[in-house]
This record gives structure tokens, C-alpha cells and sequence, in this order.
């Protein structure tokens, strides 16, 4: 009997409140009705760290590994190694850097993504996120809830995004949205920094100019969007050096990976007040530390600058029905022995596929 291990967040009362959280244990991304119909032995958890993880214990067996990174089962080396029977690993989402992808190479399991499902979910969280900071939200916000009313300890650090410098590090499905939606605000340029030029009528449409040096790239930023995969060629992309390259009171977001900055460098850089603000969803490893410094760091000046949230920007429920129904075809094509849609897989037959992933090129 073909075994599918699914790893998910637990959705607890949550799940039963929304049903629409399909990404949860509870709610298994739809995929309950679909094994029972198929006679597959579907086993769901949110148990994943360590060796006496439910995730450990039951990846021995299954054929096929079902996760989101939201909630990543991380499938490392050694993993992949102890995984004797697994032929297919599915991202329910988009980002597959949870998986060792070499280590799914040697042993030919195929690695296949929602690709698309969740571009605008997060283009749109990268906007909210990016007004958040530049207008000085968060302490607004909060000085309300606390009873204050002091119009100038927060109109200090506000700011219009009309006539700022924004760009973003990766310009693709997501980074492209991005420059899309902040087309109508009039920005002063908007820049990315991709080794992908984009095509001539994408970049007009958006106005957008590329910029190749990732020095000039940063330091022409008022305002940076990190938009691109995690691999060997981005991790820590953002770290000391590179911050410094950014103007002081720049504000920088990042809803790609955590991993992709130093995240002490961050913290420091806002805590310092180099940086006038940093704000995303995604942490170096999920669920995040309690003591992790992205959760307190605080800009000097302003009190604030930080606009970071749990990992739940693709997460929306509109996307979770977009990435459960992807997955479960993804599952089915695997299962019927149809090939995949190329756009989605990341791994195949032992080589990286033909999807724009960073780690089989720079
Ligand atoms: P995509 O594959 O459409 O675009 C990625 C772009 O990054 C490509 O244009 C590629 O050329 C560029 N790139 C790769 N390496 C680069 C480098 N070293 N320097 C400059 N550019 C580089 O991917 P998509 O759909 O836009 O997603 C991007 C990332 O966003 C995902 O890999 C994932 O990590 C993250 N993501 C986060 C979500 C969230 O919930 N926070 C949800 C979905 C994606």
C-alpha cells in the first residue's frame, strides 16, 4: 500500500473554527476523501523535529512526503538517507529549500512544487508590509492600544513611499507582482536585481530598471524586497557587508527565506538604527525561537521598525486552496505515471528541472 506522510501546521480549535484551513493536520490540504477513494495509507503531523519525531519515525516507509514551508518537514541528508522508499516529495506551496536537494538527486526522488500558488498572497503581504514600515505603523498602533494619543512621537518617523527608490532582489513570479502593485504609487524608480533580465514588455510595463551590481543595487534603495529562492548562492545574501552597502534608514523586507540574511546582522543593523525598519514572515528555521532577535530588535528612533509575523503570507486561505488542489494533482499525475507540469518540479530522475532554481545555477 502506497503510504503518503503529510506534515503540517496543527490547526487546533482553529480548524474547526475555519474549515477553509485546509493546510492543517486537521484538515490534511483535502487529502483524506482522495487516499480513502485511492486506498493510500496517509499518515498526518505536525511532529517533525527531532529522531523520535512522528516525522522521523514514519519517513522509514512512505513513498511520498506531502509538506508545506510553513511548517517545512525538514528532509535533510539524513533524512532523505533513512527515507528507504521515498520516490516523491511535494511541496504544498512554493520554496523547496526545506529538502536537501542533492541529497534527492542520489537517491532520484522527485522534488515537485505548487508553483504559482501563492505569488500574489505574498506579493501583496510584501506591499502591506513595506507601507507598514515606511508610514511607521506598528508604534501608531500600538500607542493607541496602550491609551497614548502623541501624534509627533509617531509622525516622527513616517514617511510618504511616493517618491522613494524600491527594488527587489529576485524579480519573478513574486518579484514581478510586487513591482506591478507599487506601479501606481509613484515611486521615484523602481530597480531589481535578477540574473534574469526581464522580458523588454514586463519591464516597460512596470518601469522598472535592472541594475547587475548588487552593490549599486542596495545602496540605490530606499527600500529593499527580497523576492528570491534560498540556495547556496543567496543564503546570507543580506549580512553585515552587504547591509552596509544600504543607505542609513533604509527600510528592508523579506518574505523569500529567512535564511537569506544573517539574521543577527539584521537585528543589529536595526538596533543600531542603520536601518530604519526590517519586516517579513519567514525565519531562518520555523516555528521560530522564542528568543530569536528578529522578534524584539527595535529601531532607536522610531521604537518600532520591525514588522515581522509569523510565516503566513502564502498562507492565506485563498492560497491554501490553490496549494492543497496542487498538491493532490501533483499526487495523482505522480500516481497515474503522467509527467508533472515542468513549471512544478524542482527534481527529477536524479537532475534539477527546468524551473528558474537558483541552486542548480549561481
Ligand atoms: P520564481 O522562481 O518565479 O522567481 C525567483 C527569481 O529569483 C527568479 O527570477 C530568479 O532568476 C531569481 N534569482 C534566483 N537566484 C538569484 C540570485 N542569486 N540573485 C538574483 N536573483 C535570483 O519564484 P517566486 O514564485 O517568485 O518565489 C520566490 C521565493 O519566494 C520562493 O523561492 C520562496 O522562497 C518564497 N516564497 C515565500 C512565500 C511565503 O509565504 N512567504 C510563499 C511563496 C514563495
Amino acid at each position: 500500500m502506497t503510504k503518503v506522510l503529510v506534515v503540517l501546521y496543527s490547526g487546533g480549535k482553529h480548524a474547526e473554527e475555519q474549515p477553509k484551513l485546509l493546510g492543517t493536520v486537521e484538515n490534511a490540504l483535502g487529502l483524506r476523501p482522495y487516499c480513502e477513494k485511492h486506498g493510500l495509507d496517509l499518515v498526518v503531523t505536525d511532529d517533525k523535529e527531532g529522531d523520535n519525531s512522528t516525522f522521523a519515525k514514519e519517513i522509514v516507509d512512505a513513498d511520498v512526503l506531502i509538506t508545506t514551508p510553513f511548517h517545512p518537514g525538514y528532509l535533510t541528508a539524513e533524512m532523505v538517507k533513512k527515507a528507504k522508499n521515498l520516490k516523491l516529495a511535494i511541496t504544498a506551496g512554493v520554496g523547496s529549500d526545506h529538502i536537501d536537494l542533492n541529497a534527492a538527486n542520489e537517491h532520484k526522488i522527485t522534488v515537485a512544487e505548487v508553483t504559482g500558488s501563492n505569488v500574489v498572497s505574498v506579493a501583496e503581504h510584501v506591499v502591506m508590509t513595506i507601507l507598514v514600515l515606511v508610514r511607521n505603523f506598528v508604534p501608531a498602533h500600538e500607542q493607541i492600544v496602550s491609551g497614548g494619543w502623541e501624534v509627533a512621537a509617531v509622525a516622527k518617523a513616517a514617511y510618504d513611499l511616493e517618491g522613494k527608490v524600491v527594488g527587489t532582489l529576485g524579480a519573478g513570479r513574486i518579484g514581478f507582482r510586487v513591482l506591478q502593485r507599487l506601479k501606481p504609487f509613484d515611486c521615484k524608480e523602481l530597480l531589481y536585481y535578477d540574473y534574469t533580465e526581464l522580458p523588454a514588455d514586463a519591464a516597460k510595463e512596470v518601469g522598472a530598471r535592472r541594475v547587475e551590481d548588487l552593490k549599486e543595487f542596495l545602496s540605490a534603495c530606499d527600500v529593499v524586497t527580497l523576492n528570491c529562492p534560498l540556495h547556496e548562492g543567496t543564503r546570507g545574501i543580506i549580512n553585515k557587508e552587504t547591509l552596509g552597502y544600504m543607505k542609513k534608514g533604509a527600510w528592508l523586507v523579506n518574505t523569500a527565506r529567512g535564511a537569506l540574511c544573517v539574521a543577527e546582522d539584521v537585528a543589529e543593523a536595526v538596533n543600531s538604527g542603520h536601518l530604519a525598519g526590517y519586516g517579513g514572515d519567514v525565519w531562518p528555521r520555523q516555528p521560530a525561537p522564542a528568543d530569536h532577535p528578529w522578534r524584539k530588535m527595535q529601531n532607536p528612533f522610531s521604537k518600532g521598525g520591525s514588522a515581522m509575523v509569523a510565516h503566513y503570507s502564502g498562507t492565506t486561505l485563498d492560497a491554501q486552496k490553490r496549494y492543497a488542489d496542487g498538491a493532490i494533482q501533483i499526487l495523482d499525475r505522480w500516481r497515474n505515471g503522467q509527467a508533472q507540469e515542468p513549471a512544478n518540479l524542482i527534481v527529477e530522475n536524479g537532475a534539477y528541472a527546468t524551473k528558474a532554481y537558483g541552486q542548480r545555477t549561481k
